[in-house]
């Protein structure tokens, strides 16, 4: 099956050979769209306005008890706190990854602030890190909605970034969300480029879908 060709007006010039989405072309926009490049283009610079309103995104997103329980560190190309995210960066994403306009690196609040155990309740881990991945999906979906794409990534010494930008111990860092816009395969290693080629697959509907009861299938529509 030949990739869909994105025409909507989301559409950036170097989107014009877009993934596979099988499935997802019944979706609304920006989740049509959405998907992970590995390929930014390294001379794209993010406004301070741009980013702000992806910033707001994760800053409107629901959770738990409206705790809020996420952080995050805006390590832009070249700033210090990306620097220091790059030398930890894992050999797969070594590549891609510093070429995005800015990583925002997410944490959870995983225990209260032994500074200030009142204002800083957390619930339970778990819920922290459900709320971190909703933030962090509202940031990609809004970075999508402006034309810039995000590509999520977890492979990297969290523990080594935590502790080069003095993250303190009440958090956890989880993941980066690279940002930017899509730069030209010409300019980017075999594996990389290859990467964006690979067919995006997803597990059936009846996978994980259940109805009367766990394992019995739900309606004829899930497939
Ligand atoms: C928490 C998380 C961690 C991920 N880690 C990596 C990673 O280390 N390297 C990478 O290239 N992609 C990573 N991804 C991207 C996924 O591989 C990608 O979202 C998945 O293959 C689905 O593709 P799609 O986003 O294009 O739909 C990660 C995504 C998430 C949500």
């Amino acid at each position: 099956m030949s990739a869909p060709v994105n025409t909507d007006a989301m559409s950036n010039p170097g989107d014009r050979v877009h993934a596979p989405m099988p499935g997802a072309e019944a979706l609304a926009e920006p989740m049509r769209s959405r998907w992970s490049p590995s390929i930014f283009d390294d001379r794209h610079v993010l406004g301070r306005d741009e980013l702000i309103r992806i910033l707001r995104a994760g800053q409107w997103s629901p959770s738990s008890g409206n705790l809020q329980p996420w952080a995050f560190v805006m390590a832009e190309r070249g700033g210090p706190s990306h620097v220091a995210l790059v030398e930890h960066l894992s050999r797969g994403n070594a590549g891609w990854v510093p070429r995005a306009a800015v990583v925002i690196i997410t944490a959870a609040r995983v225990a209260a602030d032994p500074a200030d155990p009142d204002g800083s309740r957390v619930k339970a881990a778990a819920l922290s890190y459900y709320d971190l991945g909703q933030a962090a999906a509202h940031m990609t979906l809004q970075a999508r909605s402006m034309g810039l794409h995000a590509h999520q990534f977890g492979g990297f010494d969290k523990d080594a970034v935590a502790r080069d930008l003095g993250v303190p111990e009440h958090y956890r860092v989880v993941s980066g969300i690279a940002i930017g816009r899509r730069g030209t395969a010409v300019e980017v290693d075999d594996r990389d480029r290859e990467r964006e080629q690979r067919e995006r697959h997803r597990r059936p509907l009846q996978d994980f879908v259940h109805g009367a009861a766990w394992g019995s299938p739900w309606g004829e529509e899930a497939r």
